[in-house]
């Protein structure tokens, strides 16, 4: 595990109504009874932020959003910018994910745009990366993550004010995952781009990884090298699951 609080961040993606506020209620009231040595975040869809940034009033779950757009203001139909997500409640917010990336034709360029404008409003960007199934296959993982995250990387941030995920795309709601030396090969590779990109502030980066995270495989997965938390879709909807990582974390730490 890399030095530091990790750092577990749900993804909800397009789920979550006004009843799943509960939800996050239940994560906090937990944290706020028992605190975990991971920091924990929700990102969340945007019409539920101002909703979840006031129910986890008083504990230390932090909510953020899924997506930004890169504009501060402006004749954007439908956009919601970083200084709107900062208003609600958000600290936080994924950029590049890879939904969004094949569903939305990002390039790294807007997703640095992305990044950039989080971090101007006080958010803090996590950016994604990760390969698609035939690029791992052709044997090109490594080339083509390296390059999406020094692209991605918006030059000139400090080492706290974002935090990159390595998640593949073909482990994303598989229930597949890499082979401990294949993330940490990967995490050891996104190191070396982010201290190239950014200097000496490039090794205070947390690196996160995603795709098919749980309790019963994350514990297995912070002890490799580099690994600096989680990013966790489907088990981050449900408080009994996403405590079930964070319990799972705080006891590793603490045997
Ligand atoms: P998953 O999603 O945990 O359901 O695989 C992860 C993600 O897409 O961030």
């Amino acid at each position: 595990m890399s030095a530091g609080r990790p750092l577990i961040v749900g993804n909800w993606k397009m789920n979550g109504l006004g009843a799943d506020v509960a939800e996050v209620r239940k994560i906090a009231a937990a944290l706020r009874a028992e605190p975990s040595r991971a920091q924990a975040a929700i990102c969340a869809p945007a019409t539920l932020i101002e909703r979840l940034a006031r129910a986890v009033k008083g504990s230390d779950l932090i909510i953020g959003a899924e997506d930004v757009d890169p504009e501060a203001g402006g004749p954007f139909t439908g956009d919601v910018s970083a200084a709107m997500l900062a208003d609600a409640g958000a600290r936080m917010v994924i950029v590049g994910h890879s939904e969004r990336r094949r569903g939305h034709g990002e390039t790294n360029d807007l997703v640095a745009r992305k990044a950039l404008a989080a971090v101007r409003s006080g958010l803090q960007p996590i950016i994604c990366v990760g390969e698609t199934e035939a690029e791992r296959s052709r044997g090109g993982a490594l080339d083509v993550v390296c390059r999406q995250a020094a692209e991605s990387t918006p030059a000139g941030l400090a080492g706290e004010a974002f935090s990159l995920a390595y998640e593949p795309a073909w482990a994303i709601g598989s229930d597949q995952i890499p082979e401990p030396d294949e993330i940490e090969e990967m995490h050891a590779a996104l190191r070396e781009v982010l201290v190239a990109k950014l200097g000496r502030p490039g090794g205070d980066v947390q690196i996160l990884y995603g795709g098919s995270v749980a309790a019963a495989n994350v514990g297995g997965i912070m002890n490799l090298r580099h690994v600096g938390g989680g990013l966790v879709g489907r088990a981050s909807l449900k408080a009994m699951d996403f405590l079930a990582i964070l319990r799972t974390i705080d006891r590793a730490t603490t045997s």
